[in-house]
């Protein structure tokens, strides 16, 4: 039996496309992506945000599953098959997992605690601003941290298809569910219209470069861009299924939750407070969101099932985090998928308590002014993730050329309406933007610029 008939795969399509769309619609649409909405100036962010999604997101993320689908490789050695002068970004590619899923896990430890507070009816101690200071600098996100990776690597040990693709196919659809729910009973909120007006109506007023540049970024969070999960779902996914309008139905989930997220939380901020708060940043979900919630009569049903909400999207994309772990630990060492796991587990645990303590006992230790998790993600999404797509492009564009990832996502007579558009974006446009968010971003980080 050859490497491409054992590996596992998706039933089918839409096995592949609610795993896909569960790795992408996570805390990044929920927490990230409302607080950036709100911060560059609503409807004009939402705008550029859909704009990007279309074009930019659309042709790296067909990119990413095509190489995945056409080597049947996990990221540590597929683009080494495409060209061999790009092994090296194999295992390049493969860090950025590595690095990222053990703090992700510490987040979704986090909304772990909150949604058991607010489940055994605790959810007016929240609305003290000090409770998540409190929370975070204390050892007790340690073991919420160690719980949410349990549960994690129990699903991915399940498997592909018994485990991430059963779990996705009951979470999906009922997040879709809570969102819409949530999302309407926050519009009733008395003032909440002003906010929907703040976050629909474009005000190009506000629109500058760093809207695109922080739209940018958040479209490679949300969409699980250059971090390998994309390669790796890909090549599990079937030779008969439509891979552009897999793509396309990915990018309606993710974009469509998190434009519900924003409907949810903007609006809600704006009834409590009349838009004082919301600008709160990262502290929206944790620390603003919390006092809106107490001054609604059912409390502990709406904290309950917001942070359930929360909670499905962490996971399943935890999830996807882990599976990309496993499959490049699995294809790069040829160990087995348990063993792989339980590597995997022990990685996250080992990586994640620095991060999961960082702002309590071990706050004293920063890495170049940053505590663990910031450093984790600054390392991650502002460096290697725009050097890895930058260099998926070059070689996507220019090595191996689109054609013949166009021929992959046409395979068995499959349709890809947008050909032109994706060789332009790949060979072009998003070369010269992902330069410009490596640029802006180090230099936002060193606090020269501000984004
Ligand atoms: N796309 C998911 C999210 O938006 O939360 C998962 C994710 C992947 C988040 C990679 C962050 C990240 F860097």
């Amino acid at each position: 039996m050859n490497e491409s008939t054992k590996r596992s795969s998706f039933s089918g399509k839409l096995g592949f496309v609610l795993a896909a769309a569960g790795s992408a619609v996570g805390l990044g649409n929920i927490w990230r992506f409302p607080y950036l909405a709100a911060k560059y100036g609503g409807g004009t962010f939402l705008l550029c945000y859909l704009v990007l999604a279309v074009t930019f997101g659309f042709a790296l993320m067909v990119a990413e599953i095509a190489i995945g689908r056409k080597t049947r490789q996990s990221a540590i050695r597929a683009y080494g098959t495409l060209d061999k002068r790009f092994r090296f970004l194999g295992p390049l590619a493969s860090l950025v997992p590595i690095i990222i899923t053990p703090y992700y896990c510490v987040i979704g430890g986090w909304v772990m605690k909150y949604l058991f507070v607010y489940a055994t009816g605790g959810g007016a101690t929240l609305v003290d601003g000090n409770y998540f200071t409190q929370f975070i600098s204390s050892t007790s996100p340690l073991i919420w941290f160690v719980l949410f990776v349990a549960v994690t690597v129990v699903i991915v040990m399940t498997g592909v298809e018994k485990g991430i693709e059963k779990v996705s196919k009951v979470m999906m659809p009922l997040l879709v569910l809570l969102s819409l729910g949530i999302a309407v009973y926050c519009l009733t909120l008395p003032g909440a219209m002003e906010g929907v007006i703040y976050y629909l109506k474009p005000d190009f007023s506000k629109f500058s470069a760093t809207t695109i540049l922080a739209a940018m970024g958040q479209l490679f969070y949300s969409m699980s861009l250059a971090m390998g999960i994309m390669i790796t779902y890909g090549s599990y996914m079937k030779k008969d299924s439509h891979l552009t309008a897999s793509v396309h139905q990915i990018e309606i989930f993710d974009t469509g939750i998190a434009f519900l997220a924003g409907l949810m939380v903007i609006p809600a901020v704006f009834s409590f407070t009349g838009g004082a708060d919301v600008n709160a940043g990262p502290g929206l979900m944790f620390m603003t969101l919390p006092k809106v919630f107490g001054s609604v009569p059912i409390t502990n049903i709406i904290g309950t099932l917001f942070f359930l909400l929360v909670l499905f999207a962490a996971l399943t994309s935890a999830i996807s985090l882990a599976e990309t772990v496993v499959s490049i630990l699995c294809d790069f060492t040829g160990i087995k998928r348990m063993t792989g796991c339980l590597i995997t587990a022990v990685i996250l645990i080992g990586l994640g308590s620095f991060s999961a303590l960082g702002y309590g006992p071990l706050a004293q230790i920063q890495i170049i002014g940053m505590a663990f998790l910031d450093f984790f993600d600054f390392i991650s999404n502002s460096i290697l993730m725009p050097v890895v797509a930058f260099l998926t492009c070059i070689l996507v564009g220019y090595i191996v050329k689109p054609a013949s990832l166009i021929e992959e996502a046409e395979a068995e007579g499959a349709s890809f309406r947008g050909k032109k558009l994706f060789v332009f974006v790949i060979k072009y446009l998003a070369p010269v933007c992902i330069v410009a968010i490596l640029i802006s971003s180090v230099l936002s980080s060193l606090g020269i610029i501000s984004i």
